[in-house]
């Protein structure tokens, strides 16, 4: 129950045991087909390049913006917690002007501060974290869409915590690259990251005038080992990693996308209304709540590490701790994908009543 990895089914683990097949073998191809139309429906995109890159989200993040980005060109970066920081980091890594709009952690991106710094640069791209994992905040993407796309810039999202466990529309809500990680919501192992580019952004990556720096994550060169009839060896795909990944697609879509976001939202309120009887309060208003990542702050008395050590000891439970200032102050307590069920409620509940009488 902390912010990722969350549980894995039995199913995707035993896919993972499989015999290994070559990256090029003609199963493996099949199978990377599979997962890339599974991409597209979980994102609800019909993105040509869509695909899988081999390491974990924040190499996801990394493929998107240093494709997108070029020396001199300008960003409007949006911060309201950890992740969203990273994107700064990145995007001045990659020669960009950085235009940063912040929001104090536990709090949404205020769109009209976006609208500022839009006014003020001509960014090439508007980047934003859709659920801060860091701060339990949802970020509503509709109206900085907008206004991103009036001023010709690219809308990029960080949906590593939000993907499969809340609505995401990628082509409705007009997102031109998006990337997320396997760990959360999905409940597939760690070290993948989905992502995948709009019309525009393929546009904007053919219209780079210099290299992408990063050999790897260069979308002109993996882009051949996943599209194509003729699929080109670029890297040794991890294998084991994608067989698991193919079979949690498959849970997660007979479970159906609404039927699981509902879920995680019912088990949030059940988490919710324990939580509140024992004194813990939610960091974020109510309307930007995640339903998969609840940061609580503790209530008076409660220590955090012996608390949390005790869990993990005598309850087998795992809880996250806070980030930055919020270290020491808040817990962050996942209920992603497989772990998102009132079994895993009902044990926390037990655990705390015990610890804290
Ligand atoms: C919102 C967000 N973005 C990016 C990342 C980085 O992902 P990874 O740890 O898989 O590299 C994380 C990881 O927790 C995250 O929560």
């Amino acid at each position: 129950m902390g912010p990722g990895p969350s549980d894995i089914n039995p199913r995707v683990l035993q896919a993972m045991a499989t015999p290994v097949v070559g990256h090029l073998d003609p199963e493996f191809v099949q199978i990377m087909d599979d997962i890339k139309v599974m991409t597209q429906q979980t994102f609800r995109t019909s993105n040509e390049l869509t695909f899988t890159v081999s390491a974990p989200g924040s190499a996801g993040m990394e493929t998107c913006l240093v494709n997108l980005l070029e020396p001199a060109d300008e960003a409007v970066i949006c911060i309201h917690g950890v992740f969203g920081g990273r994107m700064a980091d990145i995007a001045e890594r990659c020669g960009a002007k950085v235009w940063r709009v912040e929001a104090p952690w536990g709090e949404p991106i205020d769109p009209s501060q976006v609208k500022d710094a839009l006014e003020q640069c001509s960014p090439k791209l508007v980047a934003i974290v859709h659920a801060e994992t860091s701060t339990g905040v949802l970020q509503p993407l509709d109206e900085i869409s907008s206004m991103t796309h009036d001023a010709g810039a690219l809308l990029v999202v960080d949906a590593v915590t939000s993907y499969c466990g809340t609505e995401l529309n990628v082509d409705d809500w007009g997102i031109d690259a998006i990337y997320s990680g396997t760990q959360k919501c999905l409940s597939a192992p760690p070290g993948l990251s989905p992502v995948s580019f709009s019309q525009r952004a393929v546009e904007a990556l053919e219209q780079r005038s210099t290299k992408v720096q990063s050999w790897f994550l260069d979308l002109s060169l993996v882009k051949n080992y996943w599209a194509g009839a003729k699929r080109a060896y670029h890297h040794t795909a991890p294998v084991s990693a994608m067989f698991a990944l193919r079979e949690a697609y498959r849970i997660v879509l007979e479970e159906g996308l609404e039927a699981r976001f509902l879920r995680h939202r019912d088990n949030h309120k059940l988490l919710r209304d324990g939580l509140e009887q024992r004194g813990f309060e939610f960091l974020v208003d109510e309307p930007y709540r995640l339903p998969m990542l609840n940061a609580v702050k503790l209530p008076q008395g409660v220590d955090d590490a012996s608390t949390r050590s005790r869990l993990l000891n005598e309850f087998n439970i795992e809880v996250g701790g806070g980030l930055g200032n919020f270290a020491g102050k808040i817990w962050r307590i996942g209920l992603m994908g497989e772990s998102c069920n009132p079994d895993h409620i009902d044990k926390l509940f037990h655990a705390l009543d015990s610890i804290l009488n």
